[in-house]
């Protein structure tokens, strides 16, 4: 059977993306330091040797435990689910070859055609709720997992829906003091999750929660 898992990075303070980090700021980084902030935030990431094949980043980059992670992830993943705010920044940054290799559902009020990337990576649009995605990206994963990939509203609504199995955070030290914020708009304090690994490093502690 799948699982439906979350894979993000995190401030210390609890958000997925800084205040200001919009399209309309997208080429403004230095607009309430959103840039450097988020880089802070994705530092650890930014260095894996996966991370960087993957958006074409060039050769190079760190091998070890946090690199086969990456890879682990990537090779998991049967399908991808996003919101529309996370789309629209990946689609003015992704590299052509878009780094999914997976079908990907993106949660919108939109109607749009389906958007094929080279390299496996095709965007359906859909519009009649996140339990719908779900299924799609079930019946497209087979055996292999689905990604909820973000941002912040798309997990709350797995969150309380209580379809999330798994729940990995990097948790960066760097604090935002305002953005997107995971864990709000929930109808429980905090669904039943133990922590199962923990990976420290200098940049990311690296929390692996699965369901209690
Ligand atoms: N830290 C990380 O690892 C990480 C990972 C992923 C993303 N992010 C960041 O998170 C930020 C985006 O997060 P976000 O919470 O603002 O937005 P989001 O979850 O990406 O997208 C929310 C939008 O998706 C659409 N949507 C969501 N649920 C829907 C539903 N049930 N039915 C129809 N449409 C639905 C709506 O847009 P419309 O009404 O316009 O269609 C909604 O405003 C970005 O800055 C991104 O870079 C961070």
């Amino acid at each position: 059977m799948s699982k439906v898992f979350v894979n993000i990075g995190l401030s210390l303070d609890g958000y997925m993306a800084p205040e200001g980090m919009t399209l309309e700021n997208w080429d403004s980084p230095e607009y309430k330091e959103w840039g450097a902030k988020w880089g802070t935030m994705m530092s650890w990431i930014l260095k894996q040797q996966y991370f960087r094949e993957n958006l074409n980043f060039g050769p190079g980059g760190e091998t070890g435990a946090v690199n086969d992670m990456l890879r682990y992830t990537m090779e998991r993943s049967g399908a991808n689910i996003m919101g529309m705010r996370m789309f629209e920044q990946g689609e003015v940054s992704w590299p052509d070859e878009a780094p999914f290799h997976t079908p990907v559902y993106v949660l919108t009020h939109e109607k749009r055609e389906p958007w094929v990337r080279p390299g496996g990576t095709t965007f359906y649009f859909v519009n009649d709720g996140p339990e719908s995605a779900l299924e799609q990206a079930r019946e497209s994963a087979g055996d292999r997992d689905i990604r909820i990939s973000g941002g912040a509203n798309v997990i709350q609504q797995y969150l309380n829906l209580g379809v999330i199995d798994e729940l990995e955070i990097a948790l960066a030290p760097v604090l935002f003091g305002g953005g997107r914020r995971l864990f709000e708009n929930l109808h429980q304090a905090m669904p039943e999750f133990c922590i199962d690994e923990v990976l420290n490093t200098p940049d990311a502690a690296h929390l692996r929660y699965v369901r209690a």
